[in-house]
């Protein structure tokens, strides 16, 4: 049995997020005391000429922190863990669509005993991840509803298989090998609200289902380019699927950003000799978790060299239009992309943000060339195809950079291996390499609040950080918990390459002074959490944050939702709202315009809760949410309203 036997997908995932390793020597950025001196310093007027504009953008800062803003009214759910969902007292939270159920009008009723190809196709992928509702004439009431369906659990999925041996993958059939791939990719779902409940609308038109090969463009610097040509696509152009489908966003003009993460994990074979094996080694490729590469030659890269160069993107997806091809946007860079926080600039760029989740690894931003336009929606069809990507450098003063990925520009050069801007992006990771970026935390999720300008970002756990090498942004060594940094561009400018930065809370029981955390004393001993993964900033601009890796052994509590105040005297402050069944991690928290219904992700449930036990379609951890004898744990999405109807919290 190899090593991976014992564990679930998921806890392969989490183990590996360091494959990839990141071995280059951009500097550490110096200690926490050294920051906090010197942040201390400049705000006693001890002024390098270069830092006054940075200390005017903190002023700023420190008058918005004191400012009254709402905060969040509900009671607290109690932190623990057990087989099924909690919710904060006096809201219901209902079941709207699980696996296997109906997406397209042909989709069979799931049977997970005779589950085929065809049926997986028409019905409702496995482990969905991010959430957007884009309202249908602006309703709350009535909307469609983006899902993304990340990844398959084998041993959940599939009866008699468990955790498959990935040097054997002895049970892994060509039918079921078909079957993940369809379980994959996302499903576009409308969805209405009747008499306070929400349901999925049948044989809706705009009902859609993407998989691990539906058809996509490429677009952008890098399309066309020789490192995307395939044996199937000469062009470089056209690619079948988007795979491991994260966290993302909704732009303005209502499409889809759908964020492909660890896409390394479907990529069989082995690095040695292959042509570029220094960025195959840099992205973790091939990782072997599926067997797909032995039905598949485009999976395995000894024999489809350049396949894997054409995942790692963000996938754009027109919801309104079911019949839309999804297109790989290059410009936006290849990494493993956890997310797309999306803001329009004041000057009518658009702004996405994104973190490269792996311990180590970048936050990178991208700033459109043209400007949003908000009245017709055609004219953005090209929008995200042409501007700049850029990497950030976090110093430790509390100012930060972002440094443009731009071919030709410092040491983005052919000397350098960089022999134009598709290689500038399709290895995005060694650009950032090349650039001295920081070296983070893993980062997840990060996200606008359109009113303030502040940036949050989730940086979930990095337990390979040595003492030697924390700096500001990454303080803590063997950072099992995580922590949650706070950006403010300069001036309000998301186009600016300046901004300032600094830890709202470093996350885990804030009571034990081993820990290191620092939520404000405020936080009950149910309202802490570790590993910050999704966030959401609600309508009103409040924080919402989605934990991945709290479990019994870890913290003593399951995922869930907790409310994050982040202004004023209760800056800090986490209440607990939502919590999740065993084995499962919570995604994609998003609401309704109105406010009165968020949506939450729950994905994987049933995994085991303990590395050492494995979890299976047979034995799971929890049978959330049908509790029947036959039936396995299914992901799914709930709906939280507030009994009696009205604003959540
Ligand atoms: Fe798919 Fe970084 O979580
Ligand atoms: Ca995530
Ligand atoms: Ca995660």
């Amino acid at each position: 049995m190899s090593q991976s036997d014992a564990k679930s997908r998921s806890q392969v995932f989490e183990a590996s997020e360091d494959i990839g390793t990141n071995n280059s020597c951009s500097p550490t950025l110096g200690d926490v005391i050294a920051t906090r001196m010197s942040r201390r310093d400049l705000m006693g007027g001890l002024l390098a000429t270069t830092a006054i504009g940075a200390v005017l953008s903190e002023t700023a800062f420190a008058a918005q922190q004191a400012s009254t803003t709402p905060s969040f009214n509900f009671t607290e759910v109690l932190a623990g863990s057990d087989d099924t969902i909690h919710v904060a007292a006096g809201y219901d939270a209902d079941v709207m669509i699980r696996w296997g159920d109906k997406v397209l009008r042909n989709a069979p009723a799931f049977d997970p005993q005779r589950q085929t190809p065809a049926s997986q196709a028409s019905q409702f992928g496995y482990n969905n991840d991010f959430l957007g509702y884009l309202p249908l004439r602006g309703s709350s009431q009535n909307g469609l509803l983006v899902v993304n369906h990340e990844y398959t659990n084998e041993e959940l999925m599939f009866p008699g298989v468990g955790r498959q041996d990935t040097t054997k993958f002895s049970k892994m059939t060509k039918q079921l090998v078909d079957i993940e791939m369809m379980a994959h990719g996302g499903s576009v779902i409308e969805i209405r609200k009747r008499r306070g409940k929400w349901s999925v609308v049948e044989n809706s038109p705009y009902n859609r289902r993407i998989t691990g090969t539906t058809e996509m463009r490429i677009s952008g610097p890098a399309a066309g380019h020789s490192m995307l040509k395939t044996k199937a696509d000469p062009t470089g152009t056209r690619v079948l699927g988007m795979l491991n489908n994260c966290a993302g966003g909704m732009t303005p003009w209502g499409n889809w950003l759908s964020c492909e993460e660890n896409f390394n994990g479907y990529f069989f074979g082995s690095a040695q000799g292959h042509p570029n094996e220094k960025a195959l080694r840099r992205y973790g490729v091939p990782s072997n978790w599926f067997n797909w590469g032995e039905h598949y030659e485009r999976f395995d890269v000894t024999k489809e060299p350049n396949e894997s160069n054409r995942f790692g993107w963000i996938v754009e997806i027109d919801p309104m239009d079911p019949k839309s091809t999804p297109v790989k946007r290059t410009a936006m860079g290849r990494i493993k992309h956890e997310g797309a926080g999306g803001i329009v600039n004041r000057d009518g760029r658009y702004v996405v943000y994104s973190g490269d989740d792996e311990r180590f690894d970048y936050v990178y931003k991208f700033v459109t060339e043209g400007r949003v336009n908000r009245r017709n929606k055609a004219a953005n069809r090209d929008l995200l195809d042409k501007g700049t990507l850029y990497v950030a450098k976090y110093n430790a003063d509390g100012t930060g950079e972002w440094m443009a990925l731009v071919h030709g520009q410092g040491k983005l050069t052919a000397e350098n291996g960089f022999a134009d801007q598709a290689a500038v992006l399709v290895n995005a990771r060694l650009a950032g390499d090349a650039l001295g970026a920081t070296k983070m935390d893993r980062p997840e999720d990060i996200d606008v609040e359109p009113r303030s300008n502040k940036v949050y970002l989730m940086l979930t756990n990095n337990a390979n950080r040595k003492s030697d090498q924390v700096d500001a942004a990454n303080p803590r060594a063997g950072n099992r918990f995580g922590h949650i940094i706070e950006m403010m561009p300069d001036g309000g400018d998301h186009a600016s390459t300046r901004f300032r930065w600094e830890i709202l809370v470093k996350c885990g029981d804030h009571t034990d002074p081993k820990v290191g955390a620092s939520f404000n004393p405020a936080t009950t001993k149910d309202g802490w959490f570790g590993m910050p993964d999704n966030l959401m900033i609600d309508p009103r601009g409040r924080l919402w944050i989605a934990t991945d890796g709290n479990s019994p052994l870890a913290t003593g509590r399951a995922d869930g939702v907790w409310a994050l105040e982040t202004e004023g005297k209760a800056r800090g402050t986490a209440k607990h709202f939502f919590r999740c069944p065993n084995g499962a991690e919570l995604c994609g928290p998003c609401m309704t315009p109105d406010m009165t219904t968020m949506f939450v992700a729950i994905q994987h449930p049933g995994e085991s809760e303990d590395p050492k036990v494995l979890a299976t379609f047979e034995k799971p951890s929890t049978r959330w949410p049908d509790f029947k004898p036959d039936l396995p744990p299914r992901p799914a999405i709930v709906a939280i309203t507030k009994r009696g109807g009205g604003r959540i919290a």
